[in-house]
């Protein structure tokens, strides 16, 4: 049985049940007045605890668990998990699910922040891999299977990948060619695919990472698909080994013990709709009107295309306006704010439910923008050599155990040689210059100089 069908049930023959349960408010017997007026009665009206009949997240046998097996089905997996915690939590539980201490892992450069925090929970090794870097746009976008492959030649015992495809811009790599080069080394690949979750429902020819060899693939519905934060997905692959047992272990390292039904209710409606008829025409829907705000647009406005790009992320350059400039102006002048705008482009995240209308206004403001003959265009010059990886004294999980009196901070001036203990990146596009552990060349220090308005830094005493 379904979860929204249990909690319909619930109103029509258990209404009159008393229930001395948590959540306190007793499905919206009281409700703190701000809450109600904000909220609605309904929302507390759908969250419950694992009280007689419903099922506990971390252990589920009934209807999450009828749950995960439909929404399996619908992916084509072997086994799928409702995350309400975030792609963060599904990240997390993957890398403690695959990797212990000194283990090594190769991770992309550009990875989020969970990633990160990843590391430092299993005591991982990483081993960086750059991912191209595009400068007419000021963007990095896929990761080459070549690199890849030379980490693993010149490294043994690697036990796993993690990369992210498609990027916040919406670049994917050729998960097909990476999956194959790990299984050559017999390492697990990751494919943290947030940004991708509508990828399973559109007729492209790219196809989702579980389909194309990945192991893992992590979604976040809430950030194009319409469901609110941070309902997210975790999926392991038909033909991958991986002990789906062993994800359950490390989601329930780091989970909530008291998951939201509001947001299990949210993940069955969202992937239900994906995969109705009725999604499939408002996805449709929404790829016609961006390509029509794209082709209907002045010629000034330069849209960034590429085979390996998802066109619902609107990446776009202005001929003869400054990126910063314009991206001012939208917010000030016409009410728009962008994604992020970095030093070439500016993106504009789209999703479910962006309307043709707002489609329209977008459109209309960028036109009168580009027809402003007074707006001039600075040049920016890009480092080339500040996509260099330093080299690591320290995994990120051994400088985050040392004691805090071993940290200290010093001017930039002074920091040549020394081994950073924050990291430092220049956002956009927010590549880290430096993570802790790492050595504070010359050529980082100058990097940061000229990217960061930063005096000091923290480094290892
Ligand atoms: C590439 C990427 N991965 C993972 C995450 C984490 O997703 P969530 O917010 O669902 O935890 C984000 C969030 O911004 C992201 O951009």
């Amino acid at each position: 049985m379904s979860i929204i069908r249990k909690i319909k049930d619930y109103y029509k023959f258990s209404k009159n049940k008393l229930l001395f349960t948590t959540p306190s408010h007793t499905q919206g017997e009281f409700i703190i007045p701000v809450m109600k007026k904000m909220l609605g009665e309904n929302f507390f009206k759908c969250d419950f605890s694992e009280i007689e009949g419903f099922d506990n997240l971390r252990q589920p046998e009934t209807i999450i668990k009828d749950l995960m097996f439909q929404i399996s089905q619908i992916y084509g997996t072997k086994q799928s998990f409702v995350l309400t915690n975030g792609s963060t939590s599904g990240i997390i539980a993957s890398m403690l699910a695959l990797l212990k201490k000194g283990d090594s892992v190769i991770v992309a450069r550009n990875c989020h922040i969970s990633i990160y925090n990843g590391l430092v929970l299993t005591g991982a090794n990483p081993i960086w891999v750059m991912p191209e870097y595009n400068p007419d746009w000021d963007i990095f976008t896929n990761i080459n299977p070549d690199k890849i492959e030379n980490i693993f030649k010149t490294n043994n015992k690697i036990k796993a990948c993690i990369i992210t495809s498609p990027t916040y811009e919406g670049n994917y790599s050729d998960i097909e060619t990476i999956s194959k080069i790990c299984k050559k080394y017999s390492a697990k690949l990751i494919v943290d695919e947030a940004h991708g979750a509508l990828l399973n429902f559109l007729d492209t020819e790219i196809q989702p990472a579980v389909k194309s060899g990945a192991d893992i693939s992590i979604h976040s519905l809430h950030k194009t698909a319409g469901a609110p934060n941070p309902c997210s997905l975790l999926h392991i692959s038909q033909n991958s080994e991986i002990n789906p047992d062993l994800i359950q272990q490390g989601l329930n390292l780091i989970n909530t013990t008291s998951p939201s039904y509001p947001l299990m209710l949210a993940v069955e409606a969202t992937v239900k709709y994906l995969a109705s008829k009725q999604g499939k025409t408002k996805l449709k829907e929404l790829y016609k009107n961006i390509s029509d705000l794209k082709k209907s647009s002045n010629k000034k406005i330069n849209y960034y295309n590429s085979r390996y790009a998802d066109e619902s992320k609107i990446l776009l350059k202005i001929d003869n306006v400054d990126s910063m400039l314009a991206a001012e102006i939208l917010n000030k002048q016409f009410n728009i704010e962008e994604e992020y705008t970095n030093r070439k482009s500016l993106l504009f995240i789209t999703g479910i439910g962006t309307t043709k209308n707002k489609l329209n206004k977008l459109k209309a403001a960028l036109n009168k923008i580009s027809e402003n003959k007074t707006l001039t265009k600075t040049v920016n010059n890009l480092s080339e050599n500040r996509f260099t990886i330093p080299k690591a004294c320290y995994t990120p999980s051994d400088i985050y155990n040392l004691p805090d009196n071993s940290i200290t901070e010093i001017p930039i001036n002074y920091a040549s040689g020394k081994i950073a203990a924050e990291p430092v990146a220049a956002y956009p596009p927010g590549i880290p210059l430096v993570l802790p552990g790492e050595i504070l060349s010359n050529d980082v220090l100058n990097q940061i100089k000229q990217l960061c308005e930063k005096d000091s830094i923290k480094i290892l005493k």
